[in-house]
């Protein structure tokens, strides 16, 4: 029960990975509050789940692209369960296409929701953080922003550009004794990779060393241990769980 006492967002918490490191927080005694775009019964789940493992839960509509909306929704957290201290920039999407096909709606809309999103709440919790002079910021990217892929020129720029926001928010927020952190995962299966083509399924798997693609909790158990004080001197780094898919 380290995280005992301290309140946790995490974007996009209603279901997959984020969900999963909603109630890996809540196993380690944090009180959750979740973004995302609208209530479901996914999200009524995990709430449900935090509130049986003895934490408290909140839920808080919000597309992350809306600057104004992420500022609210950070003072809105601090009001309900009273105090912030841990961020975790997990919502995103994807809408894949081969560069010389892709639209500029699909380039602005993955570019807004993957990485001007983890910017708007990155910016309002750092305001919390540097007050308190402590704070966690988990942000996740993806083994394609470190490698680039095929068709995803969007969701990989994006992810890249994760990867800078995180290193930068690390330097800036440092002496406020505030952690930052970026996890990359590889295929992970969720909705968002089941909606994908077989092919690509079957060739994540044969990128792993492991033998088996990820699930949402192999993420989470890494965030967590980000998010506690075991990893209080762990900073601005990127960190791969993919099952050894990019060594
Ligand atoms: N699944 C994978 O293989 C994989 C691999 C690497 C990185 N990731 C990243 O992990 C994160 C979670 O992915 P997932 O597989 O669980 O996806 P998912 O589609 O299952 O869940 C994403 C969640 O984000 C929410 N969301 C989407 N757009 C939003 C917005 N504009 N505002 C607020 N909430 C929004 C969705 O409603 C959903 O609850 C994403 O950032 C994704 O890019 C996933």
């Amino acid at each position: 029960m380290e995280l005992q006492g301290k309140v946790a967002l995490v974007t996009g918490g209603s279901r997959g990975i984020g969900a999963a490191i909603a109630l890996a927080l809540a196993r380690s005694g944090a009180d959750i509050a979740i973004c995302d775009l609208q209530p479901t019964p996914d999200a009524e789940g995990i709430l449900k789940a935090v509130t049986g493992l003895g934490g408290r839960a909140s839920f808080f509509p919000a597309d992350v692209s809306d600057f104004q909306r992420a500022q609210k929704v950070v003072a809105e957290v601090v009001a309900a369960l009273g105090r912030l201290d841990i961020l975790v920039n997990n919502a995103g999407i994807n809408l894949d296409r081969v560069s010389w096909k892709m639209s500029e709606e699909e380039w602005d809309r993955v570019l807004g929701v993957n990485l001007k999103g983890a910017f708007n709440y990155a910016r309002a919790a750092a305001l919390i953080f540097r007050g308190q002079q402590g704070g966690k910021i988990v942000n996740i990217s993806s083994v394609n922003g470190l490698r680039g892929q095929w068709g995803l020129a969007n969701y990989a720029a994006a992810k890249a550009g994760l990867i800078g926001l995180t290193k930068t928010l690390a330097r800036e927020l440092g002496s406020s004794h505030v952690n930052v952190n970026a996890v990359a995962p590889g295929y992970i299966r969720t909705k968002m990779t089941d909606a994908l083509p077989r092919q690509a399924k079957d060739d994540a798997l044969k990128e792993t060393v492991l033998g088996r693609l990820g699930t949402p909790e192999d993420v989470a158990h890494l965030v967590a241990f980000l998010c506690s004080e075991r990893a209080a001197y762990i900073t601005g780094e990127v960190i791969k769980v993919d099952g050894g898919q990019y060594i």
